[in-house]
């Protein structure tokens, strides 16, 4: 796929099928993760991978979902939850951690998750002290966000911003629209 289209539909995707991500796939995930760009190349994230259905279930009940839907559409109910979390933490007791090197690690694993149809949702509203509870994380490390992953049962595409509301809704397939805004809106200057 061209890489532009690739990026169109590597969208938030958040309603699943119920099967595993392929292992090959989860260890590919971790590797973008690992060869991410970074500040100063330090390297301050740590990972954790949840993918037995019992562990995923106790995650799933401390995210919060689609927070511009209401709950019966944006909460993916049991048969459509996702597969597999990770948890990116920065580990604290190493110099230099940063919100952009996150976001790069964020990026680089959710795009080579969609290049094996993996679909992904980054998660912020989580229940970060309970999460780092159950998945026993020490006390130097930061949960800066967890991802979603598995194979999507809905499509997501971008659409045009209406009246510039950013808020995504479903169609009537109940497929995601994702509006963004228009070029010439983000678009400052070309000197
Ligand atoms: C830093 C960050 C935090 C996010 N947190 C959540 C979240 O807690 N729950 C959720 O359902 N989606 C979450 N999202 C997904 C956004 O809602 C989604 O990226 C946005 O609506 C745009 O959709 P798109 O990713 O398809 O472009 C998050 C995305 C990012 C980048």
């Amino acid at each position: 796929m061209e890489m532009l289209e690739f990026l169109r539909s590597r969208r938030t995707y958040r309603r699943f099928e119920q099967r595993p991500v392929e292992e090959n796939v989860v260890r590919e995930i971790l590797e973008a993760a690992r060869i991410a760009s970074c500040g100063a190349n330090r390297q301050t994230l740590k990972y954790a991978v949840v993918q037995s259905p019992e562990m995923v279930a106790k995650m799933n009940a401390l995210v919060h979902w689609a927070a511009y839907l209401p709950p019966e559409q944006g909460t993916p109910k049991v048969g459509e939850q996702p597969v597999l979390f990770v948890a990116v933490c920065q580990d604290e007791s190493l110099p230099g951690a940063n919100d952009t090197d996150a976001g790069l690690a964020l990026g680089s694993m959710t795009a080579v998750a969609w290049s094996h149809g993996v679909g992904s949702c980054i998660m912020g509203a989580i229940d970060r002290p309970a999460i780092k509870e159950l998945l026993h994380l020490g006390d130097s490390l930061r949960l800066h966000s967890v991802v979603a992953f598995g194979y999507p049962t809905h499509k997501s595409r971008v659409v045009e911003m209406q009246d510039g509301d950013v808020k995504y809704y479903l169609d009537e397939a109940r497929d995601y629209c994702v509006p963004k805004r228009p070029m010439e809106e983000i678009l400052l200057e070309t000197v």
